[in-house]
């Protein structure tokens, strides 16, 4: 029998390179060996977006579609919507009693995210518990595996101490829920789990302005490269320069075939070849390496009501499962 992974994303803004490389390829490879289960995590949305939730619903649809056209198959794996299963919302109930606040106030990215964004009110209940939410994501599912990068381990961490906890006071001998596992990214691959850069060297990320979207248009794609950050130290023409420390040839590792990226190395050491064909040839190779993506993700725009079909199909799926683990909750907790 199949182990069962479980992963989720919060539907806040568009896809880019840094969700392609570093999630979403490993979600593929994922759906062949597992037993997948991938939500739509769109009330995590609602812990930081609660003032302005208008484009949460939106964004949840483009992320459906992006997932599909990308390669999940919704047939293989299991796709579905966080909200479309209240059940959720029952079992964070119960993990509140046994959580301690003391739990929640040491998560590292609780004190992290609450200093980096600034902008958004969160002083509020929900953002505080949005570990033992994340933990009834994959507790509710009885999911065995979560892939996760390692900034969130220490989230799969608390949901194992908060299953661990919920058991010891109400398992007595009956059967308990199960307790969740990390999995990290596949080593020796080095598409998985890869960390972007984006166009100023720092981690791609929407929020610095640095990224360059999975839809962005063949244009838009062009101009970003042109002004994509490159070795640092290599200030002219005649400066040889270190591709290994080179951002736009890191990304476009992940992208090239590897003759082309030999040929780039070897040009840019021996200082024969400038960074501007090299930006160039880069623009040319991510049009042509997303556009079979582009071509499907089109074609299921066309289609005005497939992502909710699929959300509906995968929801009929996933909820039955987290029906049978609150009923068993309820039970262990003898109300
Ligand atoms: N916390 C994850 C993120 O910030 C999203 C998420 C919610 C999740 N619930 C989850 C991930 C359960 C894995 C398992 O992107």
């Amino acid at each position: 029998m199949k182990e069962r992974v479980l992963t989720g994303y919060r539907p806040t803004g568009k896809l880019h390179l840094g969700h392609w490389f570093g999630n979403l390829q490993n979600m593929l490879a994922l759906q062949d060996e597992y037993e997948a289960f991938y939500f739509v995590a769109d009330w995590h949305a609602l812990t930081s977006e609660w003032q302005n939730p208008a484009d949460i619903s939106r964004y949840t649809e483009e992320m459906v579609l992006d997932w599909v056209a990308a390669g999940l198959d919704p047939d293989k794996c299991v796709i579905y919507r966080q909200s479309d299963i209240p059940e959720v919302a029952e079992l964070l109930l119960y993990f509140s009693m046994v959580t301690p606040m003391s739990w929640l106030e040491r998560t590292p990215s609780y004190k992290e995210q609450q200093q980096q964004i600034g902008d958004k009110d969160l002083s509020n209940v929900g953002f505080f518990t949005y570990p033992a939410l994340q933990a009834a994501d994959i507790v509710a599912i009885e999911a065995t595996r979560v892939p996760v990068g390692e900034d969130q381990l220490p989230h799969i961490e608390l949901a194992r101490e908060i299953v661990r906890r919920f058991n010891g006071t109400y398992k007595a001998g009956k059967r308990g829920l199960v307790e969740p596992k990390a999995l990290l990214a596949k080593v020796g691959d080095e598409t998985m789990g890869a960390r972007v850069p984006g166009t100023d060297g720092r981690k791609m990320s929407k929020s610095y302005g640095n990224a360059i979207f999975i839809n962005d248009s063949p244009d838009e794609i062009r101009k970003k490269a042109m002004g994509f950050m490159t070795d640092p130290a290599r200030k002219q023409l005649t400066d040889p320069g270190n591709p290994d420390v080179c951002p736009l040839h890191q990304v476009y590792k992940l992208v090239a075939e590897s003759l082309k990226i030999e040929k780039w190395e070897e040009c840019c050491r021996a200082a024969a070849c400038g960074c501007v064909p090299h930006k160039k040839e880069f623009a040319e190779d991510i049009i042509s390496y997303l556009a079979d993506f582009q071509k499907r993700r089109t074609a299921l725009e066309a289609r005005p009501d497939y992502a909710r079909e699929v959300l509906e199909a995968g929801a009929a799926k996933a909820r039955p499962i987290a029906q049978a683990t609150v009923a068993r909750c309820r039970e262990l907790v003898g109300l």
